[in-house]
């Protein structure tokens, strides 16, 4: 009886979108890797997705998707807008440095912000893509 009781509950809380963040709170300890990279993700200093395989594959296709290509090319070699795969940056390129390019823009340049189009986790994976193409010298990689 108390059995089906809880049954019930249980899928009243997971059938209502309302009871989403109780039910979310209570698997919190179960996820906690997950947990850590979103809030690495809104600390917005440091990529927690360098390296990923599935988030540079995501964020590939959000470099196409968004049109990041029309102005830095297909793989990021440059065209109207800059290279990205190079030792040549306009500032030092920390995380931080192009988390803040692409989500503001760049004042009085075509780079515009990303910030209503592309959320902190969709920036991040973009950045791994552009990290995953770099061809400089591995001896000047600050990420
Ligand atoms: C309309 C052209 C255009 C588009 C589209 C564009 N960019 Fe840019 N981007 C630029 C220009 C021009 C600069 C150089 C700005 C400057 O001089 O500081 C730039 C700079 C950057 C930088 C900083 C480079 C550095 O050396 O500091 C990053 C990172 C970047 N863009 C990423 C992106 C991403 C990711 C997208 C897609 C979401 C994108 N850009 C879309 C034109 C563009």
């Amino acid at each position: 009886m108390i059995g089906r009781t809880v049954f019930c509950f249980v899928s009243l809380a997971l059938a209502l979108p309302l009871f989403g963040p109780i039910v979310h709170a209570g698997a919190g300890d179960i996820d906690t890797a997950d947990d850590a990279r979103s809030s690495a993700a809104v600390s917005r200093e440091h990529n927690p997705y360098t390296g990923d395989a599935a988030a540079i594959e995501e964020g590939k296709s959000l470099w196409r998707k968004t049109g990041c290509y029309a102005c830095h090319g297909g793989v990021a070699e440059g065209g109207v807008g800059p290279s990205l795969i190079d030792d040549k940056w306009v500032f030092r390129p920390t995380d931080k440095t192009l988390y803040k390019a692409i989500s503001e823009g760049r004042r009085g340049t075509t780079m515009k912000a990303w910030s209503k189009k592309l959320n902190p986790d969709e920036i991040w994976k973009i950045i791994a893509y552009i990290r995953s193409l770099y061809q400089g010298d591995p001896n000047k990689i600050i990420w």
